[in-house]
């Protein structure tokens, strides 16, 4: 599986994973997984459920051991040390907190586990609430707070520790739609403020787009790819990271190699329409199937005669400000394409279809892009 830049842009890694392997029995969780993270960095991991997400949070953590590779941070083996020796803290999904402990309670754990003086503990505890907004809390149960709370002070209990790396798994999951973009700012804000490294797991697209310096895309046990949102989104090493990344997806269509193609290769849908890619023909394997990859923002449509090809409008989806457009084309392919807030198109009308060269993706036979520059 090819891997693009798992450097941390040349700076000095804090956090640095190399070979990292996890088995639970016989089946592989974590399949040679290396990356480096930088000291201020804001690193979002993102992949579908399942795909291993947790568990290398966890084994960064120390809460679940490795099978193979090295965990650095700061330049120090960690992977043998237990968690509360290895300097990160981490706030949970469900958050975990002590039910029958205070918000003060729960923030003065982990503290009070490792030694530190009552007044020591005192301060950090009032500079962390201050900065939550959860002072008016600190005396009341979790049972007694709501959900974005209850996220403070996991998020507090995190923060306190001073650690060098901070670790999110899913942390806003349980929150309703307005809770969750309000927090997912105040992450961002709480990253500039502090500027420590922190790794953030979702499975939510948006939370990564707008939260990453750069997003490792995990699917199946592995890194698919590494780079910043543009990177991924304008750039996908592999079918899975295009289709994963955007909404709606991108259209993958079945293409042949076109003749007379010159330097670009140029490729032929079912319905005969030939398309110039941005692959150049020497970057393409000698054989094996081919797929083109257009976002729906680089399908337009327009009148019958202006078009590249012409296509059946299947289905129409107002969205208020922006129209979805389901196609189908005359040898079978059926595609979407975003249009604007008025789009003018019904259901069962025939229109003019062109693509957007300079956005075409083509993928090889195993689903990896062949017209990345880079
Ligand atoms: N303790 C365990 N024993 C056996 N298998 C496990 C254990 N923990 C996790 N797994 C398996 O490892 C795989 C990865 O799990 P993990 O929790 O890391 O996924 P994830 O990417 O965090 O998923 P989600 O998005 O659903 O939280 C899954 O197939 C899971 O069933
Ligand atoms: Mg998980």
């Amino acid at each position: 599986m090819r891997r693009c830049g798992t450097t941390a842009g040349g700076g000095v890694g804090n956090l640095a994973l190399r070979g990292v392997s996890k088995r639970f029995g016989s089946t592989v969780v974590l399949d040679d997984v290396s990356l480096e993270i930088g000291a201020d960095e804001f690193l979002v991991v993102l992949g579908p459920s399942g795909c291993g997400k947790s568990t290398l949070l966890r084994a960064i953590a120390g809460l679940e051991t490795i099978d193979a590779g090295e965990i650095e941070i700061d330049g120090a083996r960690v992977d043998h040390l237990p968690p509360g020796k290895r300097g990160v803290a981490m706030v949970f999904q469900g958050y975990a907190l002590y039910p029958h402990m205070t918000v003060r309670g729960n923030i003065a754990f982990g503290l009070k586990n490792i030694g530190t003086e009552r007044a020591e503990i005192d301060r950090r505890i009032a500079a962390v609430a201050r900065m939550l907004e959860i002072e008016h809390l600190l005396q009341r149960l979790p049972a007694e707070l709501s959900g974005g709370q209850r996220q403070r002070v996991a998020i507090g209990r995190a923060i306190v520790k001073d650690p060098k790396v901070f670790m999110f798994d899913e942390p806003l999951s349980n929150l309703d739609a307005a809770l969750r973009s309000r927090t997912r700012q105040e992450i961002a804000n709480l990253h500039r403020r502090i500027r420590k490294a922190m790794i953030f797991v979702t499975h939510d697209q948006t939370e990564a787009m707008t939260l990453a310096d750069r997003i490792v895309v995990m699917n199946q046990q592995r890194i698919e790819q590494v780079g910043t949102p543009l990177q991924v989104y304008r750039e996908p090493a592999t079918i899975f990271v295009a289709t994963f990344i955007g909404s709606p997806a991108m259209n993958i269509l079945p293409v042949t190699r076109a003749a007379g193609s010159g330097t670009l290769q140029w490729v032929r849908l079912a319905d005969g329409t030939q398309i110039e890619t941005t692959a150049s023909e020497a970057s393409l394997p000698g054989q094996g199937a081919l797929r083109l990859g257009l976002r729906p923002e680089s399908v337009r449509l327009c009148g019958l005669g202006d078009g590249q090809t012409k296509a059946l409008v299947d289905f129409v989806e107002f969205l208020g400000d922006k129209t979805h457009v389901l196609l189908s084309l005359a040898g079978g392919d059926r595609l979407v394409a975003l249009d604007g807030a008025s789009c003018p198109v019904h259901a069962g009308e025939s229109v003019g279809v062109l693509f957007d060269r300079a956005a075409t993706h083509l993928f090889d036979a195993e689903g990896r892009n062949r017209g990345l520059t880079g």
